[in-house]
């Protein structure tokens, strides 16, 4: 095994990875790029269901979640959607909007992948997959690498190992450890944008609901809400709106389901008392809910009998209750089937505006090994070209 001497080793031939190569390879610099993985961009491929939902049009840093809000700023700023959006085009990849900004390729998920791996070749950047690093040591200026390949000799090493969501696409906490070898902190790291299990009683109450889809909801955790399709499952409750909530939910959290968002029940229901005063109340509610759900929804509260027999106080409280539905989650579904990995390394020590250790100069941390995680909808992809191309410029 040989010993190669070379200016950028990234870690990570993920989306941040490769953008932070082809960024840095076009101004000349001799960059590697290490994976232990048999394919780059794995998780590109597997986005947005097969097309990559690869960026948004409205980013904004109230879109991410990190103990520095202001962290992300710099980076977003200096490369915007707009940026993606041109080398994108400059493929000829076609995309659409699908909703509230989230642009999505009409075709698929792999025109990304492919784009960023042309754009590294002809940035003359050498990928190295099935490669495993075992040891990094700084090595009087730059850094000294041992892998499975050889021995790498830098002077910028770039972490873009990702987070730990789904480990059977090659997620490894190995960033993290090389943070804390380093003398960074690691901030507690947990499954964000992940569906929410519900467990004993809980789920027992509505666990045969199990495929039922709602179509539109409202979903808190304090004063954070987001709305959306709903989606009942075996293990609890999932749809954009849970996946959102997911990454503000703390266990022991209130979690409350505004069931039907587009309606002032309190007087809807009155009215419909005093329109079909014999109907039973799941018949009342199946007008706005689907039928299983608004038997359910009788079932553990006030029960099934003709409307008008519920008194004004009663039927008030249900319409307040439908708006404020609460759910007792027990949990979520974990790295298993997260999207992302909220925490990591603590912003507080990188530099905002190229995401360089503050306590080792020439080490970066960009993409989702960082303590920056983005809601759902094109935003953890932008995260990553955008810290990514902050590195590769200086890298
Ligand atoms: P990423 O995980 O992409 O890459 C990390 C790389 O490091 C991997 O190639 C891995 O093999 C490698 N690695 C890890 N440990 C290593 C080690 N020890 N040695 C060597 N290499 C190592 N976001 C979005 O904006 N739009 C979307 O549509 C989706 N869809 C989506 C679907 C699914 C199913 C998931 C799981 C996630 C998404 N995401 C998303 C989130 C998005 O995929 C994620 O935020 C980015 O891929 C993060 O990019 P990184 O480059 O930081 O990590």
């Amino acid at each position: 095994m040989g010993q190669f001497q070379t200016d950028v080793v990234i870690i990570g031939a993920g989306a941040a990875g490769l953008m932070c190569a082809l960024t840095a390879g076009a101004r000349g610099r001799r960059v590697t790029v290490l994976d232990h993985a048999n394919r780059a961009g794995k998780k590109i491929l597997m986005s947005g269901g097969g097309r990559c939902n690869f960026t948004n049009l409205d980013v904004k840093a109230g879109h991410y979640l990190s103990a520095n809000p202001h962290f992300v700023k710099s980076a977003l700023a200096r490369y915007t959607p707009w940026d993606f959006i041109a080398l994108v085009d400059s493929h000829g990849i076609a995309w659409h909007e699908k909703e509230a900004g989230q642009l999505f390729c009409d075709e698929s998920s792999k025109q990304i992948q492919q784009m960023l791996l042309r754009e590294c070749s002809q940035a003359g950047v050498r990928i190295e997959l099935n490669c495993s690093v075992t040891e990094v040591a700084a090595g009087g200026p730059g850094f000294i690498l041992e892998s499975s390949h050889g021995r790498y000799l830098c002077s910028s090493l770039v972490v873009a190992s990702g987070g730990l969501s789904i480990p059977s696409m090659g997620a490894t906490g190995w960033g993290y450890q090389l943070a804390r070898q380093f003398g960074h902190t690691v901030l507690p790291t947990r499954a964000g944008l992940v569906p929410l299990t519900l467990s004993g009683r809980h789920l027992e109450d509505y666990a045969d609901l199990a495929g039922l889809a709602l179509e539109h909801a409202g979903v808190s955790v304090g004063t954070r809400r987001f709305d959306g399709g709903l989606l009942f499952t075996h293990r609890g409750i999932s749809g954009p709106p849970i996946l959102q909530i997911s990454s503000y939910w703390q266990p022991g959290a209130e979690l409350h389901l505004d069931l039907v968002p587009d309606r002032d029940m309190v007087e809807w229901l009155a009215a419909q008392r005093q329109a079909r005063p014999a109907a039973e109340l799941k018949t009342v509610l199946s007008d706005c809910l689907p039928k299983r759900l608004a038997q359910r929804l009788c079932e553990l509260g006030p029960g099934n009998l003709p409307i008008r027999q519920y008194s004004d106080k009663t039927l008030q409280e249900l319409g307040r209750a439908l708006g404020r539905w609460p759910m007792i989650a027990s949990g979520t579904e974990g790295y298993r089937t997260a999207e992302v990995t909220l925490g990591g390394v603590d912003t507080h020590e990188l530099s905002s505006s190229s995401m360089e250790s503050k306590r080792v100069p020439g080490l970066y941390f960009i993409g989702e090994v960082v303590d920056v995680t983005g809601h759902l909808g094109g935003y953890n992809f932008q995260w990553a070209w955008a810290s990514g191309h902050a590195a590769g410029e200086v890298a």
